[in-house]
């Protein structure tokens, strides 16, 4: 597999379970996508994309809004030297124009740091599938699916074979709604925070005999 992608959801839940605010949630949950990427690594995986905030995010209260986007700033602060080191390029796919500017340009400056990473973790924030096909479509100028593509965020970047959501939830929630046209999805009552190595292997294992399946179904 080359590109998994994953909705990591339940962070809230797992910490009201605690009785713990959300945003203990969401830093546990940060926690678990620095040991999902390892998990890819290991797998041979090259891109990894996460569902980090929605442009429906945005709703939420405005100290889990602050939360989330100091931890992502956070984030992008304290990991900068592991990923040069580690050799991951960092990408952002969504509307960041909705981001504060000081934020945007941590983003960019990370970006062009690690540009050309052997393994690729992709940060959708403040992203939305429709949102991002609206504003390629204002780019498009004709042509065919893959002049299309290379107006979407996520241009250059293979379509993910696998989409996970944790926590329960069955549905899309407008998640690279183009790019997943062909993708199987997995589906897992576990709550983000908790997605360790043997749920990692559980997808893998479930995607595999899928792709046996299908192999058989085609006579590959
Ligand atoms: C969904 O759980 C999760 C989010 C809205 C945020 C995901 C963000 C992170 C894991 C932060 C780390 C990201 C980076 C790049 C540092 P939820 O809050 O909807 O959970 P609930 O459904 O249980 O309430």
């Amino acid at each position: 597999m080359e590109h998994l992608a994953v909705i990591m959801d339940g962070n809230g839940r797992w910490a009201e379970k605690r009785h713990l605010p959300r945003l203990m949630g969401h830093r546990a949950g940060a926690e678990a996508l620095d040991r999902c990427m390892h998990y890819c690594k290991a797998a041979g995986i090259k891109y990894l994309t996460v569902y980090a905030f929605s442009t429906e995010n945005w709703k939420r209260s405005e100290e889990e809004v602050s939360g989330l986007m100091k931890l992502l700033s956070g984030f992008i602060r304290s990991k900068e030297q592991t990923l040069v080191k580690e050799k991951v390029a960092f990408r952002v796919i969504g509307r960041r124009t909705d981001l504060s500017e000081k934020l945007q340009a941590e983003i960019a400056a990370l970006e062009e740091k690690t540009r050309g990473g052997e393994f690729t973790l992709v940060v959708a924030l403040s992203y939305g599938g429709r949102d991002e096909i609206v504003r390629a479509a204002m780019k498009f100028k004709g042509g065919t699916e893959a002049d299309f593509a290379a107006c979407l965020d996520t241009a250059g970047i293979p379509d993910p074979e696998l989409i996970i959501r944790t926590s329960g939830e069955q549905r899309t929630s407008n998640f690279l709604l183009w790019q997943s046209a062909y993708s199987e999805y997995y589906f897992t009552p576990v709550l983000w925070p908790d997605f360790d190595q043997a749920e990692f292997d559980k997808a893998m294992e479930s995607f595999a005999k899928r792709e046996r399946r299908k192999g058989g179904r085609l006579g590959r």
